[in-house]
């Protein structure tokens, strides 16, 4: 049944509550979306994720859902769902889901139902525990900070939650589950949905008698629950029953998952997911997976190298955004300075030339950048925990706290769509859900499309060039210079031919003597400035935040 579609895939991201509000409650929505259909596949991108449409209370914006089978009606109804999809197919664009199942909302019914009695026959959807004395069953931490343990007074018992507290874990361990989750699957599946991304799957098994974590000051517990063993049965079952009955495609996003893990559950032979969302180079900057850290780029490009190298049989996630991460512009160079645009091309560069399934997020296409936000004006239910968690017990840390939000809060990439200079950044006709980077009027979607040299189209121009290109989708990868701490330069090559990509970190000018291209009789195919270096009889200069991809044919 299965094509393996994705592999020659580039996918948008959409976060719909901030994408394009078509009914003027200052809220994105499914007709917003229907709405920009043509920017999309304008784009050039065949493939969609969309971040979670389900009935939800909004706790964690949709990923805490209380109906798997309906749409939250502040983003329309199904009606207008399968108009989409119906529009998107059309178009020859893929749509992949959000599947939020390690957790639903505790306002789903199996939860309402489930801390009634302990008797109750939906009980054990869930994991609940008696306590130590008075306090929780284990010392395992919320990933938004705290006990991932809240007590119930009406049955005397704790329930687990390793997010929010609305946000209760699912007991897969329960045959009755892992039913559910497939009956979902196949509801969507034929209901025209290609596939889905599966949330914090690399959670859902916990390890049997849930042991006390090892001591760490933020994350407690992952060892028993991160890719433990059980994981492979639940997915193969999942599989065998669901996604391998359709031409789909499985993406997981794998929170702690480590790289010599990352097979166990990809490799196609194991009939498990097609892909991993792997964590290690989104983590790369940040120490303790906390503290933002200058991007130390020998690094970055080891973890890149590493994943590049995955056997024959496993298939990469390449992404450098999605709602979770900070503009990737902001991260990873000076995203004010005058070097912008060079900066998000070569970026562009860096990622979609190497083997895998890409994945542009939202407002990347234009170089949308980092917020600076108050502290009072964050919406987001993690930094406003580990800003509550702070105060009360490290309130001298406050300060710091801010500064590192700053920098990392999810916050970053859920401001508003900037599609033009007009009010409101023509994401909506009232004010939005959430504050817009005051930087729309410079950064926006309709300055873009008319400027040939801009961010935007020089996406879709990489996009274009990717499709289909057999090199790029299917060729080998080879880094050069691995010490190198300011280029990224890398081969992908397939029999005679290959490109070479050389992409400048930095700044400033950097040169490179080391590498003959003129003895290659290399042709330059793409650069992210105007004229780029035909001439490297001694070697080469490239300029602050060049990129540049050399063809060879021998
Ligand atoms: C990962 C999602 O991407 C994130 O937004 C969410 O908060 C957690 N999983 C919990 O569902």
């Amino acid at each position: 049944m299965k094509t393996r579609w994705y592999k020659d895939a580039v996918f948008y991201q959409i976060y719909p509550r901030s994408f394009k509000d078509s009914n003027g409650d200052g809220i994105g929505d499914i007709r917003g979306i229907i709405e920009k259909i043509d920017y999309i596949k304008g784009l050039g991108v065949n493939a969609v994720w969309l971040s979670p449409v389900y009935k939800s209370p909004n706790d964690d914006n949709g990923y805490d859902i209380s109906d798997y089978r309906d749409i939250n009606p502040e983003f329309g109804t199904l009606d207008d769902w399968k108009e989409m999809v119906a529009i998107m197919h059309e178009n020859g664009i893929k749509i992949v889901m959000d599947l939020v199942v390690n957790h639903s909302s505790d306002e789903h019914p199996w939860f309402q139902e489930s801390r009634k009695s302990k008797d109750n026959p939906y009980r054990d959807y869930y994991i609940w525990r008696k306590g130590v004395g008075k306090k929780p069953p284990n010392n395992w931490s919320s990933r938004f900070a705290g006990s991932a343990w809240k007590y119930d007074e009406l049955t005397d018992e704790w329930y687990l939650h390793l997010f929010s507290e609305k946000q209760p874990d699912l007991n897969w361990a329960n045959p009755a589950v892992r039913r559910e989750v497939i009956d979902i699957c196949n509801y969507w599946f034929e209901l025209g949905v290609d596939g889905f991304r599966c949330d914090v799957i690399t959670y859902i098994s916990k390890a049997e008698g849930l042991p006390k974590g090892k001591f760490n000051p933020v994350l407690r517990g992952d060892e028993h629950f991160v890719a433990e063993p059980k994981i492979h049965n639940y997915l193969n079952e999942i599989n065998k029953e669901s996604w391998s009955k359709y031409d789909s495609m499985i993406v997981g996003e794998a929170a702690g998952l480590k790289l010599e893990d990352a097979c166990l559950l990809i490799a196609e032979d194991r009939n498990e997911m097609d892909s991993v969302i792997q964590f290690e180079t989104a983590l790369v900057d940040l120490k303790m997976n906390v503290f933002p850290t200058k991007l130390n780029l020998r690094k970055f490009k080891k973890i890149q190298s590493a994943w590049q190298n995955l056997p024959e049989g496993c298939w990469n996630t390449l992404f450098y955004e999605n709602h979770d991460q900070p503009r990737s512009i902001s991260r990873y160079g000076n995203a004010d300075g005058p070097y912008r645009k060079e900066l998000a091309k070569m970026l562009a560069v860096s990622y979609m030339m190497l083997r895998g399934t890409p994945y542009i997020y939202q407002g990347q296409e234009i170089g949308m950048s980092n917020i600076a936000l108050k502290p009072d004006e964050y919406a987001d239910i993690m930094t406003k925990r580990i800003f509550d968690t702070v105060k009360k017990y490290f309130p001298p840390l406050y300060p710091l706290a801010v500064k590192i939000m700053k920098k990392v809060a999810r916050d970053n990439a859920r401001t508003p769509m900037q599609w033009n200079g007009l009010a409101h950044a023509g994401f909506s006709d009232v004010s939005p859900w959430f504050k817009i980077n005051p930087n729309f009027g410079d950064v926006n979607v309709v300055i873009q499309e008319t400027n040939p040299n801009s961010i935007l189209m020089f996406y879709k121009k990489i996009v274009e060039f990717r499709k289909g290109n057999e090199i790029i989708i299917n060729g080998e990868y080879k880094e050069y210079f691995p010490n190198n701490r300011s280029l990224y330069v890398f081969e992908r090559s397939l029999k005679q031919k290959r490109y070479i990509v050389i992409c400048n970190f930095k700044e400033h000018s950097v040169n490179l003597n080391a590498i003959d291209l003129h003895a290659m009789n290399a042709q330059l195919v793409l650069s992210n400035y105007p004229n780029s270096t035909q001439s490297f009889t001694n070697g080469m200069t490239l300029r602050p935040y060049e990129a540049v991809i050399y063809y060879i044919e021998s």
